[in-house]
């Protein structure tokens, strides 16, 4: 007799910038012991690979082209799954605010986020997930029976990333994470909404973990 090997379990954690999603994910997946996908470090790696190779993020043909091109497939490494380009994974370089600035821009062309849903949706055949970003509750694992939407002031978020040694102008990149035509951020439909603002990291992944146990029925750990 053959057994059916269950699905992968993806759990969504959407929310706009310095809302705790890494640090909540990345903590939710080590205590789970599933891969943790960053999803906005895709995007950014294209932003890089972008500027690197002197292509302008504001032509989105361009863009279209080199996405379509680069040679980037995905590795599963260290517990995360993750895009690499001819096989390196630029973790420092995406961090620049010069790559902060171009991401907004590749991310709003509709034929990127196409490709960037395939090679997500892709990212389940190494296991369960933990995948954080701004649409994979509604747009990449809308079937997810496991959404997060994180939230917090726009105060406590601007101080996080000033803490982190970032400067930026937060509300303009939540206007165009949110305003853009293709899969803008938005809280799923069956989402939970945990807004953060007054909760330390441990509090918020405690509470994601205990709603994930009650309804997995798994012990609590
Ligand atoms: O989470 P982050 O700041 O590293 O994301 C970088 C940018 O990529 C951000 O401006 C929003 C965009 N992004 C997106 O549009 N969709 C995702 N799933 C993840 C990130």
């Amino acid at each position: 007799m053959t057994t059916k090997k269950r699905q992968p379990i993806v759990i969504a954690i959407d929310g706009p910038s310095a809302s705790g999603k890494s640090t909540n994910a990345r903590m939710v997946a080590k205590i789970l012991n599933y891969l943790h996908v960053d999803t906005g470090a895709m995007y950014r790696t294209l932003g890089w690979y972008c500027l690197k190779n002197g292509i302008d993020v504001n032509d989105s043909l361009a863009v279209t082209k080199a996405c379509r091109r680069w040679k980037a497939t995905l590795q599963s490494s260290e517990g995360q799954v993750r895009l690499v380009v001819d096989g390196y994974y630029p973790a420092q370089e995406i961090r620049t605010s010069e790559v902060s600035a171009a991401v907004v821009h590749v991310a709003a062309v509709p034929k990127v986020r196409e490709w960037m849903k395939r090679i997500q949706r892709e990212c389940a055949q190494f296991g369960d997930l933990v995948m954080e970003g701004r649409d994979i509750g509604t747009n990449i694992f809308p079937e997810s029976d496991f959404k997060y939407y994180l939230d917090a002031k726009i105060e406590e978020r601007t101080r996080r990333r000033a803490a982190e040694g970032v400067t930026e102008n937060l509300e303009a990149r939540d206007r165009r994470d949110s305003q853009r035509a293709t899969s803008p951020l938005m809280i799923a439909l069956g989402a939970r909404v945990i807004n953060n603002s007054e909760m330390t990291a441990e509090q918020t992944s405690r509470l994601i973990i205990e709603d994930i146990e009650a309804r997995l029925k798994l012990p609590r750990s």
